[in-house]
C-alpha cells in the first residue's frame, strides 16, 4: 500500500482524476501458452503498465463463465475460469499491481448470469410460482398455449428478448427474459434474495483488496413494472444509448441499488469506488448514475461516439463538465473500449456504423488507417488534458487500428450470430496484443497460438517497436500521461479559447490546448512554443488533424 500512497493518500477521492486502463484478459498477455490471455500473463506484463503512467486497470471478467459472451456470462461470481487462472494467480496479480502503485477495478455483472449458473439450473428444474423462478424474470407466454413471447422487446444482439424453456414434464412451458444472449438471463432486481446475494459478491472481491468495481448494464439492471411492448426505432444504438423512455434501460429504481453498494464501499478502507456502464440518451441522465451517493463514476459515452467535428466535441466536452459538475462528480473521458469500433479507425470512418455493427471485409467503407491513426492521436493529446478521470483501452497506446479482415470462422461475438452475419460486432476490436515484433504471435504467448488472427501488418505496432522509436503513438502516450500528472491536468477547471470553428481549444493553466479538426492548417499565436505535439511538424501552423499543448512567452 505504501506505493499507492504516493500516488493519492487515502481519503483523496483517487478516481476523481485517475488514469485508468481496461485489460480484455483474453487479449492482454497469455502465460500459459493456449492462445488465451490469462492472469499471469497480466502480472508478467506490469510493468510494462508501470512505464506507460497509468493510475490503475480495470480488467473484463475473468470468472467462471462458459465464455459465450466473453466472461459476460458469469457461472460463478466467487471464482476464476480455468481460462485465466486461479484465485491465487489473480491475488498474486493484485498484489504485484498494488507494488506498483497500480490500483484495481474489476467487472460486476449484475444484470444477468450465465445460464449455466447454479440459480438459473435451480430455476429451470423448480418449475412455475417458485423462489428459484423468482431470482429471474420468468413469465408466461402469450396466446392460446402460451406460444409467443411475453412483451415485444428485441434482444441487444438481435432476434427476441424472450426464450421459451421446456419444463420437467417435457411440456414446452414459461419464457424467461434475456436484453442480451439467451445464454444470459436477466436476475430480478426486485427480489431480495438477489440483492443480498450481490452484496456478498461484492464484499468477496472487496475483502480480497480490489480497489473498485465497473458496473456491468449499470442502465439496465430494473425493468418497468408489467414489462409493456416496446419496439426500438430503426437505428437505435444497440446498447440503449440513443432513446428516452425504453422500458428495460434508465429505470428510476435502479438508483436505490446503486445507494446501497455506494454505503456498502464505504464500510470498507481505501477509497474504493463504483463505475457504471450506463449507455443512456443524454448526459444530464448519465449524471443521475453519479450523484453523490451513488456511483462514484459512469462512462461517458456520449463523448465516445461524438465525431471528429470541432462543434459536435467542443458542445459534448462542455456540457459533460457542466452536467457532472452540477452533482459534483468528476466527468470521465473514454474513447475506446471492447464494445465499440477502435478510435484509430472509427474517428475515420465516412458511413454511419452504430455501436455493435463493426467492420469487416464487406464493409463497403473501410476507414483510411492514416488519417485514423493521426485523429486518434489529436483525440488523445485533447482528452488527456481534460480534467476529470480518463479510461484507456489496451491497445490504443500503439495506436492499434480495428482488425477489419477477420475470416468468418473465427468470429465470436454472439452479435455475428444473432443476425446471421449482418453485424459483425465487437471482435475486431478484441484481437490479442503485439508485444514484440519478432516473436510468435507477436509476443502474445510463446506458441504462437491467438484466439483471433493477428493482422500481418500489427509488427509495426508492436510494444517493443513502439518503444524504440520516439515518434511512435507509445511513446507520445508516456509522454501525455507523464505530462498530465505532472501538470495537475486531471483536476481543476480549464478556461475554453476561440480559435476558429474547426478548433477545439482551452487553457489548463499556463498550457494553451489545441485541436484542429478542419481541412487547412491552423496558425499559432506569436511567440507560442510546442510544448508536445500529436505529431511532429515545422513552421508555426497546426496542420489538420493535429493537437498541440503550447505556451506563450
Ligand atoms: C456490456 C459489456 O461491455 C459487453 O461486452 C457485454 O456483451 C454486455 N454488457 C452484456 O454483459
Amino acid at each position: 500500500m505504501a506505493q499507492l500512497e504516493q500516488i493519492a493518500a487515502p481519503g483523496s477521492e483517487w478516481w476523481r482524476s485517475a488514469v485508468i486502463y481496461q485489460i480484455y484478459p483474453r487479449s492482454f498477455a497469455d502465460a500459459s501458452g493456449d492462445g488465451i490471455g490469462d492472469l499471469p500473463g497480466i502480472t508478467s506484463r506490469l510493468d510494462s503498465l508501470r512505464d506507460l503512467g497509468i493510475d490503475a486497470i480495470w480488467l473484463s471478467p475473468f470468472m467462471t463463465s462458459p465464455q459465450k459472451d466473453a466472461g459476460y456470462d458469469v457461472a460463478d461470481y466467487r471464482d476464476v475460469d480455468p481460462l485465466f487462472g486461479t484465485l491465487a494467480d489473480f491475488d498474486e496479480m493484485l498484489a504485484e499491481a498494488h507494488t506498483r502503485g497500480i490500483r484495481v477495478i474489476v467487472d460486476l455483472v449484475p444484470n444477468h448470469s450465465s445460464d449455466q449458473h447454479v440459480w438459473f439450473q435451480e430455476a429451470l428444474k423448480a418449475g412455475p410460482g417458485s423462489p428459484e423462478r423468482a431470482r429471474y424474470v420468468f413469465r408466461d407466454g402469450k396466446g392460446k398455449n402460451g406460444e409467443l413471447p411475453p412483451n415485444n422487446w428485441e434482444s441487444v444482439f438481435g432476434g427476441g428478448m424472450w426464450e421459451r424453456v421446456v419444463e420437467a414434464d417435457g411440456a414446452p412451458g414459461q419464457w424467461y427474459l434475456h436484453i442480451f444472449d439467451p445464454t444470459q438471463p436477466d436476475f430480478d432486481w426486485t427480489n431480495e434474495e438477489v440483492k443480498e446475494e450481490f452484496r456478498s459478491i461484492l464484499r468477496f472481491w472487496l475483502d480480497r483488496g480490489v480497489d473498485g468495481f465497473r458496473v456491468d448494464v449499470a442502465h439496465g439492471m430494473v425493468k418497468e413494472a408489467g414489462l409493456p411492448d416496446y419496439a426500438p426505432v430503426a437505428d437505435a444504438d444497440s446498447m440503449g444509448g440513443g432513446e428516452e423512455n425504453v422500458p428495460y434501460w434508465g429505470q428510476n429504481d435502479v438508483h436505490d441499488i446503486y445507494r446501497d453498494w455506494h454505503e456498502l464501499l464505504a464500510e470498507y478502507d481505501g477509497d474504493r469506488a463504483l463505475c457504471g456502464e450506463a449507455w443512456l440518451p443524454t448526459l444530464k441522465k448519465t449524471a443521475l448514475w453519479v450523484r453523490p451517493d451513488e456511483m462514484h463514476q459512469t462512462f461517458n459515452f456520449p463523448y465516445l461516439m461524438t465525431p471528429w467535428d470541432a462543434k459536435a466535441l467542443g458542445d459534448v466536452i462542455r456540457e459533460s463538465l457542466d452536467e457532472f459538475g452540477k452533482v459534483g462528480a468528476p466527468s470521465t473521458w473514454v474513447l475506446s473500449n471492447h464494445d465499440v469500433v477502435r478510435h484509430a479507425s472509427r474517428l475515420a470512418l465516412t458511413a454511419d456504423n452504430p455501436q455493435g455493427e463493426g467492420i469487416g471485409p464487406e464493409t463497403p467503407s473501410k476507414p483510411d488507417t492514416k488519417i485514423g491513426l493521426a485523429r486518434a492521436r489529436a483525440a488523445t493529446m485533447l482528452m488527456l488534458a481534460l480534467p476529470g478521470s480518463a479510461y484507456l483501452y489496451q491497445g490504443e497506446e500503439l495506436g492499434l487500428p480495428e482488425a477489419m479482415e477477420i475470416p468468418d470462422e473465427f468470429r465470436q461475438d454472439p452479435t455475428w450470430f444473432r443476425t446471421n452475419g449482418e453485424r459483425y460486432g465487437r471482435d475486431g476490436c478484441r484481437v490479442p496484443l503485439p508485444w514484440e515484433a519478432d516473436a510468435p504471435a507477436f509476443g502474445f504467448n510463446g506458441t504462437g497460438l491467438s484466439w483471433l488472427p493477428q493482422p500481418a501488418e500489427w509488427a509495426t505496432y508492436a510494444r517493443d517497436t513502439e518503444t524504440a522509436d520516439e515518434s511512435s503513438t507509445l511513446s507520445l502516450y508516456k509522454r501525455l500521461l507523464s505530462a498530465r500528472r505532472e501538470r495537475g491536468f486531471g483536476s481543476g477547471s480549464l478556461v475554453w479559447e476561440d480559435a476558429g470553428k474547426d478548433a477545439v481549444a482551452f487553457r489548463r493553466g499556463d498550457v494553451h490546448v489545441l485541436a484542429n479538426l478542419g481541412t487547412k492548417p491552423l496558425p499559432l499565436p506569436a511567440g507560442a512554443t510546442v510544448v508536445l505535439a500529436s505529431q511532429s511538424f515545422t513552421g508555426a501552423a497546426v496542420p489538420v488533424d493535429t493537437a498541440v499543448w503550447y505556451t506563450t512567452a
